[in-house]
């Protein structure tokens, strides 16, 4: 009876279902590894998320947060959370085509109308369903964290299509964004965030598409003489870890840790509108870039050169989830 008893504890904590006394007892280690500055929306929630657990759980579990690449940068990043050298990643929903090819719907040129709508369908059925699209890769998606809208810059005015012709643009690795560029008849490079700057500023390459955020808090606008308004697409982040090491945590854990994840993905929401207002203003303020901003015809045109992406990969992002962004667009 009792080994009985003692074989079906051992399942359950197996499972997950019920907390392993040996495993409480051990203060759990999160590491965070990221590669934005701490002053960005994603720095701040990963700062409010190792307060939050100190403040709930101290003593049982710690996180460590590592920001602005000093641990990891993005492709590593996830090499090193499916080996559980780090619990905890936050990469551009643009890098991960190794592990899903359907999070490129995100990287579709004018696709989003606003963060609103971006917001809308991240919260709908489907957003939320997205999400489990890298598990079977080991790689669990826990909340969708927003930065915003992508501006474009260069060294001379892009007010037109025409304008980018020629041009090296800096990209994440992803192969919507490499599409788009090409769109435009433009030269499209994929690179690593950290290597942006010199990259930049030495003239490797002409130009590149971010957040305010990201343009501020990497000082890109130092090293572009123009930028233009063009809000052409969206930076959206998966808070990730591993599977199994999620998984293998004591489950009333994982419940606050979940709980604190929800409140946190809220706060970070408000930081990156926040950012968006805030950080444009200092980039404008700097008088360093040109800011552009383009009337309707102009957007149109540039609408019109790099719409057509869309069709090379509506069947791999599910014209189904295009559907569901276009009602988000609609409500927002
Ligand atoms: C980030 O915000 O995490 C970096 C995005 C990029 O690589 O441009």
């Amino acid at each position: 009876m009792k080994k009985n008893i003692k074989l079906i504890a051992s399942s359950l904590i197996a499972m997950g279902l019920i907390a392993s006394p040996v495993a409480s007892a051990k203060e759990i280690v999160i590491k965070f590894s990221h590669v934005t500055t701490e002053a960005t929306p994603k720095g701040k929630g990963a700062m409010l998320l190792k307060k939050m657990v100190d403040e709930r759980l101290g003593g049982k579990v710690r996180v460590e947060v590592y920001p602005s690449s000093q641990l990891y940068g993005d492709k590593a990043v996830l090499k090193a959370l499916l080996l559980n050298d780090v619990q905890l990643a936050a990469p551009s929903l643009s890098k991960f085509s190794k592990y899903t090819k359907q999070w490129a719907l995100f990287d579709l040129p004018f696709l989003f109308k606003n963060p609103q709508a971006l917001n809308c369908f991240t919260d709908s059925a489907k957003g939320q369903a997205l999400l489990g699209a890298t598990e079977r890769k080991g790689i669990k998606g826990l909340g969708y964290w927003l930065n915003g809208m992508k501006q474009i810059s260069a060294n001379h005015p892009l007010i037109k299509p025409e304008d980018a012709k020629g041009l090296k643009f800096r990209i994440m690795s992803s192969d919507v964004l490499k599409a788009q560029f090409e769109a435009v008849d433009a030269n499209p490079q994929k690179m690593a965030f950290s290597e942006v700057y010199n990259a930049l500023a030495t003239g490797v390459i002409d130009g590149q598409e971010n957040t305010w955020s990201n343009i501020r808090s990497k000082k890109f606008f130092e090293v572009q003489k123009d930028t233009t308004i063009s809000n052409h697409g969206v930076l959206e982040y998966a808070l990730v870890t591993n599977k199994r090491f999620w998984n293998s945590l004591p489950s009333d854990i994982r419940l606050q840790l979940d709980q604190i994840i929800t409140e946190v993905t809220a706060e970070v929401t408000q930081f990156a509108l926040d950012a968006a207002v805030k950080d444009m203003k200092t980039v404008a303020d700097s008088g360093k870039t040109n800011i552009h901003t383009l009337t309707d015809a102009q957007k149109q045109q540039w609408v019109s050169a790099m719409k057509p992406v869309w069709s090379q990969f509506e069947d791999q992002v599910g014209k189904d989830n295009i559907a569901a962004v276009q009602q988000c667009n609609a409500k927002n």
